[in-house]
Parts: C-alpha cells; sequence; structure tokens
C-alpha cells in the first residue's frame, strides 16, 4: 500500500475514481460506476492502470468471472492443470496443500490498485491470473490478443446472488437482509452488474473467438469436473495425455481442487491468516452446491430476477 500512496499515477487515478457515479446503497461497501460496470471503488485505479499498462505474455491465462461464481475453484482446477508438470496433482508438497487458490492466482485488479502490477513480472511463464472485470473494459492487449487466454466461469445469478450475500455478511455485519442486495441485483448496480453484462461481453467472445475464451459454467463443472477440467487442459494448450489419463491425472487434479478436500485443509481454515479487511479463508468454502438460493429467496424474487436476465439474454443463446 506504501507503494500504491507514493505513485503519483495511481493517487491521479483514485481522485477519478473518486469522481465516478457511486451507488447509493445501503451497504458499506462503495461501488463506483467505471464505463458501465459496477466494481468495488478501491479497485477503479488498478483497473484504470491495468487498461494503461499490463503487458500481456504469449501463453498468458487469465481465469475471468463475476465474484461468487466458482472462481476459487477455476483457480485451484486451472493452476493445478498447468502446474502439473512441476507439482503432479499428488505432490506431498502440492502449493495448494499449503496456500489458498488466491494466493497462488492473484487478482489482477488488487495488484495493480496496490501499485504492485510490477510483481506480475515475476511470475513464471505460463501465467495465471484472475479478474473480475467485465470483458467491454479488458484491455485490448488482452481482449484482442490470441496469445491471451481467458477462461470463464459464471453460474446461475439466483445462487451468485446468495452466495454473496453469505459472503458479504462474514465481513460486515450491516448487511442483514438479502433484499440490500436483491434490488441493484435486478437492476444492474450490483457489484459486478450489469450481471446480464458481465455473462453476455463473455459468452458473446467465446462465440466469436472459442480459441482465446473459454465459457464454463458452475453448475456444469459441478455435473461433469473430469470433463470439464479435460476441456480446460485443452484449451490452455496443455491437453493430458493417454498416459496421463490412464494413471488417473485428471481425476486426481479434481480430487485435490475438491470442495471437501479444499475447505478441510488447515490453510482454509476460520483461524488462518486472519487480518483486518481480509475475508477468513473459509468463507470461500460455504456450501458448493446448486440451487439454494430456494433456500433463502422468495419465489417472487427469484422469477423476478429470472424474468430480468430472460428479457437481457433474449436471442442471445445464453440462459440460466
Ligand atoms: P456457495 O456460497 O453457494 O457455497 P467464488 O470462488 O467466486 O467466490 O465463489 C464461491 C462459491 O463457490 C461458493 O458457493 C463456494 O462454496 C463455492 N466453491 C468454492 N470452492 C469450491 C469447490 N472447490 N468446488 C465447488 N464449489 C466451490
Amino acid at each position: 500500500d506504501d507503494d500504491a500512496v507514493q505513485d503519483p499515477q495511481l493517487k491521479e487515478y483514485k481522485r477519478r475514481a473518486s469522481e465516478l457515479p457511486s451507488n447509493p446503497t445501503r451497504l458499506r461497501t462503495r461501488l463506483r460506476c467505471y464505463q458501465g460496470t459496477w466494481v468495488l471503488e478501491q479497485w477503479v485505479p488498478g483497473i484504470m492502470a491495468i487498461q494503461r499498462g499490463f503487458a500481456p505474455r504469449q501463453g498468458d491465462v487469465i481465469v475471468a468471472s463475476p465474484p461468487k461464481c466458482g472462481t476459487t475453484w477455476l483457480k485451484a482446477l486451472t493452476f493445478a492443470t498447468m502446474a502439473r508438470g512441476v507439482y503432479p496433482p499428488t505432490h506431498a508438497a502440492h502449493p495448494l496443500l499449503r496456500l489458498n487458490p488466491h494466493d497462488c492466482v492473484p487478482f489482477m485488479e488488487n495488484l495493480f490498485a496496490a501499485g504492485l502490477g510490477s510483481k506480475m513480472d515475476a511470475l513464471p511463464s505460463p501465467r495465471v491470473m484472475a479478474t473480475h472485470m467485465h470483458h467491454s473494459v479488458l484491455p485490448a492487449s488482452i481482449r484482442a490478443n490470441p496469445e491471451c487466454k481467458i477462461v470463464y466461469i459464471c453460474r446461475d445469478p439466483k445462487d451468485m446472488l446468495v452466495s454473496m450475500w453469505h459472503f458479504a455478511r462474514r465481513l460486515r455485519p450491516d448487511v442483514r437482509l438479502l433484499d440490500d442486495m436483491f434490488e441493484p441485483a435486478c437492476d444492474g448496480s450490483g457489484l459486478s452488474g450489469p450481471i446480464w453484462n458481465h455473462v453476455l461481453g463473455y459468452w458473446n467472445a467465446s462465440k466469436a473467438s472459442p480459441e482465446t475464451v473459454l465459457f464454463l459454467r458452475y453448475e456444469e463443472m459441478l455435473r461433469d469436473p473430469v470433463g470439464n477440467v479435460k476441456k480446460l487442459a485443452h484449451f490452455v494448450r496443455q491437453p493430458f495425455s493417454p498416459a496421463e489419463e490412464e494413471a488417473g491425472v485428471v481425476t486426481d487434479i479434481v480430487g485435490l481442487c475438491s470442495f471437501e478436500k479444499l475447505k478441510n485443509l488447515e490453510v482454509n481454515m476460520p483461524s488462518s491468516d486472519v487480518r483486518e479487511g481480509n475475508f477468513p479463508k473459509d468463507s470461500y468454502f460455504r456450501r458448493g452446491v446448486t440451487r439454494d438460493w430456494a433456500n433463502h429467496m422468495t419465489p417472487e424474487m427469484a422469477a423476478r430476477l429470472d424474468a430480468v436476465m430472460e428479457e437481457k439474454l433474449r436471442g442471445s443463446g445464453l440462459s440460466f
């Protein structure tokens, strides 16, 4: 943070962020509308810095997602798949056994907002990094770069919302009612909103350029993790060899990254690395199922959000 404070460019970005429209939410988290997308205020300078100065490298892989859609899981799977040459999934010292997936695959917005974008230069190739940015906000150095691959995951927005509500409540006692987050989700001004534009941006990009954007869905990953990890490996140009498949490497990766396995690791326990303002590591692993929304939303709320999504996605070939 000290670096960030001293960086005059970041200071200027912070000033510009403070002038953007903000969401009159009842929550304490302040969102700003940047280029038509609602983002955490503290990440805006990072996004501006990425747009100005991200230096792509051949083989870069970016894990993209709206929040609470399986980012942690996809980070773990992508990392385990791409690092398997050095760390086979059964390796006793596998990084995922001692680090939370977010510490293996950094969020670009976070690093750049802290003035630490150059840390990414130190990552070995091929690099894996993550973002919650909308596709439209990505710099051309990523968006229009065939050497940069994007793996995207999304989820039924109702489950995303319920997951976000639970998550937010871990840090913010002021988030009491799901209603506080429901209205912004429906009108597009919730975190990472409009959510329909988030998914549509990557959906359309995956249709136009399937070799640069892989579009995955949380529900599909749960239904067929092995098939989807094979797809992922092929996409990042590290397909599993017949010998690897024979040896069970794919199922080992799926096992290493499974909800039960990760949730029960010491590093992901509630007590691990509790710093003020940090989400406890266990908050990334809650239930890991589909349709939990039905336990928290009224049928009317569900129908309303469904209707909004249906209208916004009409004609795209995508539905939830
Ligand atoms: P729930 O809150 O519905 O349980 P993100 O990683 O984008 O923050 O998303 C968090 C959601 O993914 C949470 O959903 C969490 O439980 C689930 N999740 C985390 N790790 C998972 C894993 N290994 N397998 C399946 N789901 C996982």
